[in-house]
């Protein structure tokens, strides 16, 4: 969601009102500890164990990375012949940590090689303390420029709910100690979960003070991360609001990403800063991509900002930014096979939740206010079929959707003209939309919350079952949906509490089931799981504009209270 498309928004806001009426030095403390030397007599290293190589798809051999010829002779050799040689390579870009399972967990990190276009074997640890003291696994794999230098392992053979350490190292080099966690076994009758749900990090927007707000709360089991993780524009393309950033945040390249070199130089650039670096390393995120991981407002075919002529064509554009996704985010790769840009998932938490990851971006959706409206989808047909069944299927006592664009009532329509910024959210496909709430009604799903990036502004809704603004008698609520603040990008609002004034009651009138809406504030959401309740914390960062901005407060508490499909305002 652009800026333009924001100004649109309120232009629009207005519009209806009237018709109805540095890098720069943030401190923090990282794990410590004293880095020792690795033997590597025992270890093997090898470039198939790290999915990198494999990114984005295990068992799809066309997407699979090839390795380059002049690389490829060398890694097919025996290891140990590898492992005698290799330059040196620093860490630069931090670690990371994600998709949690009951025994497994995804480590993530990017070395910065010493010497141009040799392989680099990078060598892994995995603890239960922060001294290492108590390995619990190890190994090593190889990276190369084939993969961006990226080092990704499926660690496997873990204890559920346990906490780990981990970290990597190049001969002397040692990375930052990243901590993750484990979720709970399947079956474990679990009495609460929390998450921080975030979206939208801009870097030349702000800083990411609400990433390192979460970093330091010790009671987030893991990251819920909605989308817009970094953004493709050059900085005209998408100009900060609220005055402009120090220059070490101006994109980097400084033209609109386009190809793979240019997609992993964008990640290297946000992966250097402080703040997002502390977060990957205290916490486990969960990731889905949304638009600008690719390009505004696409689709299976293209984008609002897809231009042949500058970017070339939109496939090859597509699987750049796919793979520099897959080499820079903890996301485990898919199994699936004929089913090639998968990244939806669930994720089975205890008897508690149900957590179901959606890709209403890339893997179906048709192209926004275009060919017939009443057919248009959103997402592929065998994610709407998988959805639909995981739905009915699940035996948890939350279901918890992942979700990029918003599912709750916006306007349609100015006269004949669909806006384009609601003709990019569910109400812009109006068949799977009400597929989803037709299956909740008819199959009395209870306990159904959205959880919603992509808007860049808070809005927490009942939703009917017929799709309108109104809960009514023959059309109770039968989900809950919370859209959650960016973390920097620029708000409806334009970040300004007299926009916010303005536009509120505009988004009021076409959605009077709203319990709560803020669009000027950044920050994230905090989600309490209980077998009683969900409770979300609408969190805010005081200002993303300076280095001294980052405390926080909670401006609205709101709970859905189990069988109850409606949201009750608690603050
Ligand atoms: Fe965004």
């Amino acid at each position: 969601m652009p800026a333009v498309h924001h100004i649109l928004a309120v232009s629009a806001a207005a519009v209806l009102l009237a018709l109805a009426t540095s890098t720069h030095a943030v401190e923090f403390a990282a794990p410590s500890f004293a880095a020792s030397k690795i033997s590597r007599d025992t270890l093997v290293a090898r470039y198939d164990d790290n999915l990198a190589f494999k990114s984005p798809y295990a068992n799809v051999p066309k997407l699979a990375v090839p390795l380059s010829a002049h690389h490829k002779a060398k890694l097919l050799k025996p290891a140990p012949q590898l492992e005698a040689g290799g330059p040196a390579a620093k860490f630069l870009h931090g670690v990371a940590s994600g998709d949690p399972l009951e025994n497994a967990v995804i480590i993530l990190t990017r070395v910065t090689p010493t010497a141009a276009n040799a392989p680099v074997t990078v060598q892994y640890q995995v603890a239960t303390d922060a001294g290492f003291s108590a390995i619990v696994k190890q190994g090593a794999v190889v990276t190369s420029d084939d993969v961006g230098y990226s080092v990704k392992v499926d660690v496997q053979g873990l204890t559920p709910a346990t906490t780990y350490f981990y970290r990597f190292t190049v001969d002397d080099q040692v990375s930052t100690v990243g901590r993750t966690k484990t979720l709970v076994s399947n079956t474990a009758d679990l009495a609460s979960l929390n998450m921080a749900v975030v979206s939208c990090s801009n870097m030349p927007h702000g800083y990411f003070h609400a990433y390192e707000a979460i970093a330091k709360r010790n009671d987030v089991d893991f990251v819920l991360a909605l989308g817009d993780y970094l953004y493709e524009y050059d900085l005209p393309g998408y100009k900060p609001v609220g005055g402009a950033m120090p220059a070490s945040r101006n994109p980097v390249p400084a033209k609109v990403i386009s190809n793979i070199t240019d997609y992993r130089m964008r990640y290297a650039q946000y992966k250097s800063d402080p703040q997002l670096q502390l977060l990957h390393a205290q916490k486990p995120w969960i990731v889905v991509w949304d638009d600008h991981e690719f390009a505004d407002n696409a689709w299976v075919g293209g984008a609002v900002n897809q231009d042949d002529a500058r970017d070339g064509p939109w496939g090859p554009r597509k699987l750049a930014g796919m793979r520099a996704f897959h080499e820079n985010i903890p996301i485990r790769p898919s199994q699936a096979v004929g089913d090639e840009y998968r990244v939806y998932r669930s994720f089975q938490i205890g008897n508690l939740v149900d957590l179901i990851m959606l890709d209403t971006r890339i893997d179906g959706r048709a192209e926004q206010a275009k060919g017939d409206r009443a057919s248009r989808q959103i997402m592929g047909a065998a994610q709407e079929q998988w959805l639909h069944s995981s739905l009915t299927s699940s035996k948890a006592k939350w279901r918890i959707l992942g979700n990029q664009v918003m599912f709750a009532t916006l306007p349609e329509k100015l006269f004949a003209w669909e806006l384009p910024i609601t003709a990019d959210a569910w109400v812009g496909y109006p068949k799977p939309r009400q597929a989803l709430l037709d299956l909740l009604a008819k199959n009395k799903i209870s306990n159904t919350v959205m959880l919603t990036g992509d808007f860049h502004g808070s809005v927490a809704s009942d939703i009917p079952a017929d799709g309108s603004g109104k809960v009514k008698a023959n059309a109770p609520a039968v989900m809950t949906e919370f859209v959650g603040p960016s973390i920097t990008s620029a708000s409806p609002a334009q970040d300004s509490a007299i926009l916010n004034g303005l536009a509120k009651p505009v988004l009021g009138l076409a959605n009077p089931s709203a319990k709560f809406i803020d669009l000027y504030r950044h920050g994230y959401m905090f989600v309490a799981v209980t077998p009683a309740k969900v409770r979300v914390e609408y969190t805010y960062v005081k200002s993303v504009k300076t280095l001294d901005g980052g405390a926080t407060a909670v401006a609205a508490v709101l709970e859905t209270a189990s069988g109850s499909n409606r949201i009750t305002t608690v603050q």
